[in-house]
């Protein structure tokens, strides 16, 4: 019997408020990201808002913390959890950790994250007050795949965003925040389609 075609499984990491989490699994549900499922909502932080949103969604939810443990140890126990959840693409929803070289290793080409500013201007903390001190006019947001260097892996796709006068960080963010919820279920699609038509 012709089954129907696997679904792609998505595990989305976060380390609090989880509103680009909530976006994806939304766009999910909604059939806007065809043929992947969120198998599982990992947070390095057990008080982290976006559980209770996956929670609620039914979807699977997992806290591993660092607890003071080397990076690699940390990420060693993430990567377990994503193998044994056969997991395919992983999503970075303001999550707040480097990821070591043994995770970017295992799983390359198949992380990607989500940044609020036009790569490569703005990486790292701050990226909204980093385009207000620079005087900006323009910022916006960028889904990019993650590799070794500090928000500088390949990018995917990107969305500009006006900066008014007298913006500040929260109306600046806030702008910005309802183009990262549609442009990162774009940007999976993207990924997804590309995965599913490699060799
Ligand atoms: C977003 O602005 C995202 O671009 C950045 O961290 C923030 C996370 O927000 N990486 P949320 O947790 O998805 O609401």
């Amino acid at each position: 019997m012709a089954g129907e075609p696997a679904k792609a499984r998505i595990a989305i990491l976060i380390s609090g408020r989880g509103s680009n989490m909530v976006a994806l699994a939304d766009a999910v549900r909604a059939g806007e990201i065809p043929n992947a499922e969120v198998a599982i909502v990992i947070s390095d932080q057990p008080n982290a808002a976006g559980l209770e949103r996956a929670r609620e969604r039914g979807i699977e939810t997992l806290v591993i913390e660092r607890r003071g443990r080397q990076r690699e140890e940390h990420d060693r126990e993430i990567i377990a959890a994503l193998r044994h959840r056969q997991i395919d693409l992983i999503c970075l929803a303001g999550y707040m950790r480097v990821l070591s070289k043994e995770f970017i290793d295992a799983y390359r080409g198949r992380i990607v994250n989500i940044h609020p500013s036009l790569l490569p201007l703005y990486p790292g903390l701050n990226a909204q007050q980093q385009a207000l001190d620079r005087g900006a006019k323009i910022s916006g947001c960028t889904v990019h795949f993650v590799d070794e260097t500090l928000d500088g892996g390949p990018i995917i796709a990107q969305r500009e965003v006006p900066v008014y006068d007298g913006d500040t960080v929260a109306s600046l963010s806030e702008r910005i925040l309802i183009e990262e919820h549609k442009l990162y279920a774009e940007a999976v699609n993207l990924v997804l389609n590309e995965i599913d038509s490699s060799p």
